[in-house]
């Protein structure tokens, strides 16, 4: 059996993180061999025009009218051996915070999102506070031989009343896994000066008791 793209310690630490300040950060968690898998991935659905402008879904749009992007998306469905892999990941990563911090995580669902160069996103949160929707948001970046200068960081905030100096800003190295609380974790995207490829993903109570209307793609 092969082991697994990820390391347990790293994971627990991630989740106790997530539990202390709402957000966590871990940089080379998703094994080097799994990562090049969905790099090619996500680039074979730019090459099949399989990615959609992102629309920006029914409840998101009234939850901030700010929020603002230009990417590209397309949701995962485990078709290749890289997307199952990764959605597997997904699965162990929702049972050990179940586990861990009784959230009742019911489903995961994640997209590949490809910012063309110049692409950002606004600051916004992923969920409006108490629909109980999207609970724990995911990202995890796609990008080899990320520089300094190339731009395409995420800023993280701790609080939405917080308007000062980020609390993390993480650049989008390939391998770096991003959590945070969906409701409550303000975060932007700034503009990269190339192509920024990522996987967004939302970790869900039950669907059918939170039924929205998601971007059509
Ligand atoms: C999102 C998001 C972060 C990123 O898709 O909601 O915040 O780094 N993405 O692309
Ligand atoms: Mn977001």
């Amino acid at each position: 059996m092969l082991a697994p793209p990820y390391d347990q310690n790293q994971l627990d630490q991630l989740i106790t993180s997530l539990a202390d300040r709402g957000f966590a950060v871990a940089e080379n968690f998703v094994a080097p061999a799994l990562v090049d898998r969905l790099i090619a991935d996500c680039m074979a659905h730019e090459e099949r025009g399989q990615m959609a402008l992102a629309g920006v879904g029914r409840d998101e749009a009234n939850t901030l009218a700010e929020r603002i992007r230009q990417v590209k998306s397309v949701w995962l469905n485990g078709a290749s051996d890289g997307e199952a892999a990764f959605l597997a990941l997904a699965e162990h990563i929702r049972s050990a915070m179940n586990q861990r911090l009784y959230l009742g995580l019911f489903e995961f669902e994640s997209q590949f999102l490809t910012y063309p160069p110049g692409g950002f996103y606004k600051r916004h949160i992923d969920s409006l506070q108490g629909t109980r929707n999207r609970i724990v948001s995911l990202v995890h970046y796609l990008n080899r031989d990320w520089q300094l200068g190339d731009g395409g960081e995420l800023d993280i905030w701790t609080s939405r009343d917080d308007q000062g100096a980020p609390a993390a800003t993480v650049a989008p190295h390939a391998g770096t896994l991003v959590l945070m609380l969906s409701e409550d974790i303000p975060h932007a995207v700034r503009a990269a000066n190339k192509t920024r490829r990522v996987i967004a993903g939302w970790f869900r109570l039950n669907a059918s008791t939170a039924r929205r209307i998601d971007p059509a793609s």
